[in-house]
């Protein structure tokens, strides 16, 4: 049994990790100012502070009261589009959150650290998947974060061997596939969440967001990767890391989805249609986003046996149909 300290755990992807961590017998206390996180997302047993990651005395009496075997670290400000109108923010809070938690964990020498990273450091790719190596050119404050974040915890590794993976997501969706947990956003920005409130009657018409892509029916490629395969990768490169240097990877399906698709997708797995319209392109959207995820299958074993379109979608409509005002019900 380890003992791993997980940022942002009431969130979307830190719950699903938090319960995956419980369920293979491991300790985890949480901290999450639960801003966008919910309490009830957490199971019994998992301590939850309640604290914002820049209370760095808060953070440095969690350390001293508990040893950890590693960090998960989700806690991070997300939205591309709310980046553009808050850069200073986005690059203030989610770099300096990253880099006093690593300093925190070398001080504590907790030197197994996992880092949510995103695909949104890539900016405008050329249509073949990403791979590690690609060019790094973020177009949003909010990937620029990230790849600051990065590059901190590289400095980490050099100067105090703190062992870091940066998993950069492509498009995490689907919900835990015996529906205890979902996908709950306030405000809800993504895709297919959207897409099923449409259906469901719980929010407006879904509006398209550019029909006229170079792509093969006009709308953006995305690459949908399950929530539980998202967090297996989690857990696979915490067994791998401290044995080897720091690493990054791709965490896609390596599969890469249009927009119409997607609803279509929906409107199978709900029986009923999608309303929908077109509207003008999102400042921002990269016409195709597809990871190569070679490397982390090499290094870790990693297959993403939930990823097709139709188990994301149809985890994710369970969960919604049955929590129709998400957490709240
Ligand atoms: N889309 C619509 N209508 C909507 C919402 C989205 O047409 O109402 C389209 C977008 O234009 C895009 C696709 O659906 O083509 C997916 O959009 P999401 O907003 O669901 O996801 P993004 O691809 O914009 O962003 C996600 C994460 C980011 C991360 C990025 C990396 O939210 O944090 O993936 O690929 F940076």
């Amino acid at each position: 049994m380890a003992r791993f300290l997980v940022t942002g755990g009431a969130g979307y992807v830190g719950s699903h990790a938090v319960l995956a961590l419980v369920e293979r017998g491991d300790e985890v206390v949480v901290i999450d100012d639960l801003r966008q996180g919910h309490r009830e997302a957490i199971p019994p047993g998992v301590e939850l502070i309640v604290a914002d990651l820049a209370d760095r005395r808060r953070l440095g009496e969690v350390f001293a009261a508990w040893k950890f075997d590693g960090i998960l670290h989700f806690a991070a400000l997300s939205l591309v589009a709310e980046s553009m109108r808050q850069p200073l923010r986005y690059m203030a809070e989610n770099v300096s959150n990253t880099l006093w938690l690593a300093e925190e964990a070398v001080r504590a020498r907790c030197l197994r650290f996992v880092l949510s990273s995103t695909a949104a450091l890539f900016g405008y790719p050329a249509g073949e998947p990403m791979h590690e190596g690609s060019r790094l050119d973020p177009v949003s404050a909010y990937g620029e974060s990230k790849l600051m974040a990065e590059r901190g915890l590289e400095w980490a590794d050099r100067v105090h061997g703190l062992r870091s993976a940066s998993l950069r997501y492509f498009n995490a969706a689907g919900a835990d596939p015996q529906g205890r947990l979902g996908e709950d956003h306030n405000p809800e920005t993504h895709l297919i969440p959207l897409a099923i409130n449409a259906a469901l009657g719980l929010g407006p018409e879904l509006t398209v967001f550019g029909t006229d892509y170079d792509t093969p029916d006009g709308t953006c490629i995305r690459d949908y990767v399950h929530v539980t395969d998202l967090v297996d990768a989690h857990l696979r490169v915490l067994d791998v890391l401290g044995q080897d240097r720091s690493a990054r990877y791709n965490v896609g399906n390596g599969n890469g989805y249009s927009v119409r698709q997607v609803i279509e997708a929906v409107e199978r797995a709900g029986g009923r249609p999608v309303p929908w319209r077109s509207g003008p392109r999102r400042p921002g959207d990269p016409a195709m986003l597809v990871a190569s995820n070679t490397l982390l299958r090499r290094d870790t074993g990693w297959e993403p046996g939930h990823s097709s379109l139709a188990d994301i979608v149809r985890t994710a409509w369970d969960w919604r149909s049955r929590h129709p005002h998400g957490y709240r019900a």
